[in-house]
């Protein structure tokens, strides 16, 4: 809900009051974010003063009005405000740019970047002018009611005859007053994707973000900025994420009058993008929302706003993929037999990934051969494709579509088309290198090859891998070109989704290398990290948590030891783990013991029955793994049904269960807990929010019979939630 008064613009969504107020000098100050305030007390928001902080810059005429501590809701250089500024642009050799308010516009359909289908309450947004420039500035805003969730985006309009170059312009600022703050980023690199790293935001600027061409492993967009004694149970946050899968820039600043600047857009460095007159520059979109709830509340409205804006929701397969089953070392033999076995245990889809293509034996060649390999599949892709349907399975298949090996029929006919440059020392990654994506002719040719596979082997589900990072740039600016890129690869899923409707498409870059929104306009969920050992992925899958819902999350249950750790791990932890987002396998599965065999089917049966609610489904934690002995989930499918994940990392003797606090539930409703050990009982949710659950302690370090329950190192036990009738 927007209300304008006066000089007021009030944003109200069902928790949260966001206020806006236009100076006497046209500048858009920003009053408030928080908790939501009756509207009538937001005049009282407006700083009282007369008189300026010594030395500060102000108004020319007005002391009253003191640029450096003012809260903008955007900012601009060398306007005399002396912390970093979201928005440079270059006209000439001119970069001073006074930005004034023109209008607000509502109810319009506003350009976004991005394809997804957002179901805004209301849109609108305040248009800025240059008096002396034809230059318009929209700062666009979404607003979702009953998420919380705002977002914003801004849009600029050459109206001149010249190139405007954009050097900086970030999606979103929020300036707040006072306080001691921590930024919470959600970091890490391949196979240990988004742990979650706390810093107390100081004095000056923290900068983050990739520089990769991708949102990357390396620093997640998604990011929070608590009070200092918010934790995930209790306390005021912002969160913040972008719909973007390209370089992004996280910036907090505190000034030296507690003030903390908050900005995140698209990276800067480098960026330079030139706007050729009569055009506009759109910013990818950023994801706000504030919680009085802990961090537990900022991921709930992110989840629910990811859920019903972001991701187009489509049927699920639970897949078996090869991956770790077979690497490079495939036939059409072996594949029949894995699909026969995984007909038996009841999966969906078996999803052939890398090697089954061109001469890929190895990683070192064939990317861009989008054809099949004769000789490990005689019968073709249609063979395979046929032999699934007969069975009732559907076949699901790997491409790294963005990505050409030398040693390649495509790079023999189009070298021109792989970011290489052969003039100096050349840079690769995984001896590959990627595909100029901003060209036509190359989406052509990828949409051409892949749709070929796809209806030759009735695929409906393609695994859409990523596999190196940018190096190579092309044209006059990196930023440019990067953006531009994204754009394309955007286009490329866009037509196959738009053509290929029932075709799932899963997302992957290394594992979980790009994790992020705008993937998950065109993928329902991404492969959460090629680390499959329950640990890692504790640690993995709760940092995600933070910002992307369990439906986002593709979890698959693997051998032990595992790949990637050698860790041994007993197969019901490895498959309660997987259980928490979209479930899958990549074990070989016919090579399976009984036990194995069974928790697997157990699990395929018991995720079947909940996938109905995975795509709502909500997950709290209860305490913080990263600095806890226990991991503790509690995973809500539905408002009566759920599951409590207690994952251990380490077994101490004499250790005392820890009290496990839940939250948001009905209080006055009674629920069931029951399982590992604990004989069902039933408790009300208030007491369970207020006092809690303690898991049965019938073991301190000796003395075991067989039902006890025992939690040892690396070991997870599930509880069943269960809110019944009074
Ligand atoms: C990446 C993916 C893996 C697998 C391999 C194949 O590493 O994350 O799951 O598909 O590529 O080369």
């Amino acid at each position: 809900m927007l209300t304008i008064k006066k000089d007021l613009f009030i944003i109200e969504t069902a928790n949260t009051t966001y206020a806006m107020r236009l100076t006497d000098h046209d500048d858009i100050q920003h009053l408030y974010y928080g908790k939501k305030l009756k509207k009538e007390d937001i005049k009282a928001l407006i700083p009282k003063r007369e008189l300026l902080l010594v030395n500060s810059l102000y108004m020319a005429g007005d002391v009253s009005y003191g640029i450096d501590d003012m809260s903008f809701e955007y900012s601009f250089a060398h306007r005399g405000d002396s912390r970093p500024s979201a928005c440079i642009l270059r006209d000439g050799d001119s970069e001073v740019f006074d930005f004034q308010f023109d209008k607000i516009i509502q109810h319009v359909k506003l350009d976004k970047m991005t394809a997804a289908s957002h179901d805004s309450d209301i849109d609108f947004t305040i248009q800025m002018k240059c008096p002396d420039k034809d230059i318009v500035l929209r700062l666009n805003f979404a607003v979702f009611y009953d998420s919380d969730v705002i977002t914003r985006w801004v849009e600029v309009v050459n109206h001149s005859d010249k190139n405007l170059s954009i050097e900086k312009l970030m999606s979103n600022q929020l300036d707040l007053k006072g306080g001691k703050y921590n930024l919470i980023t959600f970091d890490g690199a391949w196979a240990r994707e988004r742990y979650k790293t706390t810093k107390s935001i100081q004095y000056g600027t923290y900068n983050a973000g990739s520089l990769t061409g991708m949102s990357s492993p390396e620093c997640n967009p998604f990011f929070i900025v608590a009070k200092n004694n918010c934790d995930n149970m209790s306390g005021e946050c912002y969160a913040f994420n972008l719909v973007y899968s390209g370089s992004h820039k996280i910036c907090v600043h505190r000034d030296t009058f507690e003030g903390i600047r908050i900005m995140n857009g698209i990276q800067d460095e480098g960026l330079s993008y030139t706007l050729p007159p009569c055009q506009s520059f759109v910013s990818p979109e950023s994801v706000m929302t504030y919680s009085c709830k802990g961090m537990n509340g900022a991921s709930l409205n992110m989840h629910e706003f990811v859920q019903k804006n972001i991701v187009a929701q489509r049927q699920i397969p639970v897949m078996l993929n090869t991956w770790e089953a077979m690497y490079f070392d495939m036939s059409e033999d072996k594949i029949k037999e894995i699909v026969d076995k995984a007909v038996d245990m009841g999966f969906e889809s078996v999803v052939i990934d890398d090697g089954w293509f061109g001469e890929r034996n190895d990683d070192t060649t064939s990317l861009g051969d989008w054809f099949v390999n004769k000789d490990k599949f005689p019968q073709g892709i249609k063979g395979i494709g046929d032999y699934c349907r007969k069975k009732g399975i559907s076949l699901g298949i790997w491409f790294e579509p963005e990505m050409i090996s030398v040693s390649s029929k495509l790079y023999s006919s189009h070298p021109d088309w792989a970011l290489k440059n052969n003039d100096i020392r050349d840079i690769t990654g995984r001896g590959q290198y990627i595909l100029d994506m901003t060209k036509k002719e190359v989406r052509d040719y990828l949409y051409d090859a892949m749709s070929f596979v796809i209806e030759e082997g009735n695929i409906g589900y393609v695994k859409w891998d990523f596999n190196r990072r940018f190096a190579e740039i092309r044209g006059k600016s990196g930023g440019e070109y990067l953006h531009n890129y994204i754009l394309g690869l955007y286009e490329l899923l866009k037509r196959l989704n738009d053509n290929f409707p029932q075709l799932v498409i899963e997302g992957c870059a290394s594992g979980g290398g790009r994790f992020d929104l705008g993937i998950l306009c065109f993928c329902p969920f991404i492969w959460t990290s090629d680390n499959t050992n329950p640990l890692s992925r504790a640690y993995i899958q709760e940092g995600t948590s933070y910002g992307y819902p369990l439906s986002a999350m593709l979890n698959h249950v693997s051998a032990s030891p595992n790949h990637q750790t050698k860790r041994l791990c007993d197969i019901s932890t490895r498959s309660a783990v997987a259980m928490q987002g979209v479930f899958g396998c990549q074990e070989d599965i016919t090579k399976l013991d009984a036990k194995e065999e069974e928790s697997i089917v157990n699990a395929i049966n018991e995720y079947k029955s909940l996938r109905k609610y995975l795509s709502f489904a909500k997950i709290y934690r209860l305490g913080d793994g990263f600095d806890e002995n226990d991991f503790v989930w509690q995973i809500m499918y539905n408002d009566s049904e759920g599951r409590l994940l207690i994952y251990r990392k380490r077994f101490l003797p004499d250790y005392i269960n820890p009290v496990i606090r839940l939250y948001n539930l009905d209080r006055d409703a009674l629920y069931q807990i029951e399982g590992a050990g604990c004989k069902s009982f039933k408790v009300h949710g208030s007491t369970l929010e207020d006092y809690g659950f303690v898991m049965p302690q019938n073991y301190m370090g000796n003395n075991t019979s067989d039902d006890t329950t025992m939690l040892l190192d690396d070991t997870a036990v599930v509880y069943k939630l269960t809110k019944i009738n009074n």
